[in-house]
């Protein structure tokens, strides 16, 4: 069994991104610049908005956080992005999720500047990332692809299974799979609540990944031996003997899974840190697009 070591890769990254920051500062260009928005004070929300802008710091960027409070009206949250899609200063910018649920988060997305949208959530962004096109690909399914084809993982005529259908994990990622290209050309079923006979599936399955958010939902009888497992999810789950009171699960039962696969994504320090370093990544190449506009 092979991990598949995010927090390393992660790393190797934002190293690579580093330099070319430098490079940029050299030959005296304008340095990529991040902003990200956060309504209200949800404390999950607040954690990965902080760990954002300190990756920002260590690879040489700018950012800007704008914290907005939880009784902000969708229109007020609507001029602020108008504000960052005009402003010069800023290459991309992202719209920390869950919203306040007064506001629409669809109206939201739709107002993000393509350009700008290193999330990768925008229709458009969307439906050119489906049609093969150059898009901003989202951060989580973007650091997956990453993972796999930096261990060397091959997916090519591979059956995968995608547990969970979101708009930010599940649903892109069942595309990125089936797509041409180093990481992809696989068969791929888009699982979901109403799936039936599950296991029957995942058991067929040589690449599984799983976006659930249920702890250590994925158990070893639902597995072949020698899959691939990635794992997506993050939950807090009481824990007494843990100082903090919880321990972070993801969405797989890691002792038993891991016997039989060839490859699995620890939780902590598998897909989490590639978040990360793909949102910079992304924003790295907003900057080099808009120079050459
Ligand atoms: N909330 C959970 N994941 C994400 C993400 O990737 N981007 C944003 N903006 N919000 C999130």
């Amino acid at each position: 069994m092979i991990l598949l070591d995010g927090k390393k890769t992660s790393n190797d990254i934002k190293e690579e991104i580093a330099i070319a920051v430098d490079g940029m500062k050299e030959r005296g260009e304008k340095v990529p610049h991040l902003a990200a928005i956060l309504v209200g004070e949800d404390g999950a929300s607040l954690t990965y908005v902080g760990s954002k802008v300190r990756a920002c710091e260590r690879v040489g960027f700018e950012s800007t956080l704008v914290q907005m409070p939880d009784t902000t009206s969708e229109e007020e949250l609507l001029n602020t992005i108008n504000d960052l899609n005009t402003n010069d200063a800023i290459d991309g910018f992202i719209v920390q999720l869950p919203l306040p649920k007064h506001i629409d988060e669809q109206k939201v997305l739709m107002a993000v500047n393509p350009n700008k949208d290193v999330d990768g959530f925008h229709p458009e962004n969307f439906g050119k990332m489906a049609l093969d096109m150059d898009s901003f690909i989202p951060a989580t399914p973007f650091g997956i692809l990453q993972l796999l084809e930096r261990y060397e993982v091959e997916t090519k005529g591979k059956n995968t299974v995608v547990i969970g259908r979101s708009h930010i994990v599940g649903r892109p990622m069942s595309i990125l799979m089936s797509q041409k290209g180093p990481a992809g050309n696989s068969t791929v079923t888009l699982t979901h609540s109403h799936t039936k006979n599950l296991s029957e599936i995942t058991k067929q399955a040589d690449i599984i990944v799983v976006a659930l958010g249920i702890p250590e939902f994925l158990k070893g009888d639902m597995v072949k031996d020698g899959v691939v497992i990635v794992d997506v999810g993050i939950s807090r789950v009481p824990d007494a003997s843990k100082k903090r009171g919880y321990a972070i699960k993801g969405d797989v039962a890691f002792d038993e899974v891991s016997k039989k696969s060839s490859f699995i994504t620890p939780v902590p320090g598998g897909v989490g840190p590639m978040t990360i370093a793909m949102l910079l990544k992304n924003t790295l190449i907003a900057r080099e697009r808009l120079a050459n506009l």
